[in-house]
């Protein structure tokens, strides 16, 4: 392993604090409203990557028996989402007001009556010391862009994940396109992420997280394009991937 974890971190402070501050993770109308209209392709495709039968697929509970790890999980948007389809989940994030706000809202949530999932405040290195080779599928949604060392980060998802576990990653391309519609135009025009939330010099482009991953033993099985309409307010997959990408690789045996 390259790395020491006792002196290298995944948090990035000032990051954690931006996040912490932010209020209405689950109005559908407020500046977060962007994650839950993602969740219409970002959910089924989890579902489609991890199910292997259609039979299994088409059920009511397509995700039972399957672990998950929620890295990031904020306010737990794709927590419940998936814990809704049964799975067995653990979201993680390295604020403690949104882990507290995530257990409340779970708590509160009918649906998921028999199947909460469990949050904890951590960051993925410290969960990833306990949680070896555990997970079926882990889930980094929108954080590879606000960790501090994404090496590290990916290495401690990696170790999560059972051999032939997938990992799930979507975040903003590091293109001058991403910076303009991805910064510019969705923190200031469209208004549909919080001013401040995103640095440009922190996106990562499909390239650099495959080579990371290729170093951790993963093999990349593919990279989607993902664009927002901002009449809809609604993603859809596409070829072009200089804005946003999804990408998906499975952990080799070791
Ligand atoms: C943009 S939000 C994404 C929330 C969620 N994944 C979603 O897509 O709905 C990024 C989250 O990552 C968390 N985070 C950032 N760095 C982290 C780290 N090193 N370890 C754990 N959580 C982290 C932040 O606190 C924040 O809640």
């Amino acid at each position: 392993m390259a790395h020491s974890s006792s002196v290298l971190t995944t948090v990035d402070k000032a990051d954690i604090e931006r996040h912490s501050k932010l209020s209405d993770w689950w109005s559908k109308k407020g500046s977060l409203r962007g994650l839950h209209t993602f969740n219409d392709l970002r959910i089924p495709y989890i579902v489609n990557n991890v199910v292997l039968t259609d039979e299994k697929r088409n059920s009511s509970k397509p995700l039972e028996n399957k672990k998950i790890l929620d890295v990031g999980c904020g306010g737990g948007i794709v927590s419940e989402a998936l814990a809704k389809l049964g799975a067995q989940v653990t979201g993680v994030d390295a604020s403690s007001t949104l882990i507290e706000m995530a257990k409340k809202h779970s708590a509160s949530n009918a649906d998921l009556q028999y199947n909460q999932p469990t949050y904890q405040c951590t960051s993925i290195e410290e969960h990833a010391q306990t949680f070896v080779n555990y997970y079926d599928a882990v889930v980094a949604s929108e954080i590879v862009d606000h960790v501090a060392n994404v090496d590290l980060f990916l290495d401690s998802c990696v170790q999560t994940l059972k051999p032939g576990g997938k990992i799930f990653i979507t975040t903003p391309n590091k293109t001058q396109l991403s910076r303009f519609f991805g910064i510019f135009v969705a923190e200031n025009i469209l208004k549909l992420i919080p001013k401040g939330l995103h640095k440009y010099e922190k996106f990562k482009s499909p390239k650099e997280v495959t080579e990371i991953l290729h170093k951790y033993n993963c093999e990349v099985n593919e990279v989607y394009g993902l664009l927002f309409n901002p009449i809809t307010e609604n993603w859809w997959w596409s070829y072009f991937q200089f804005l946003w990408y999804a990408l998906v690789a499975t952990k080799l045996s070791t």
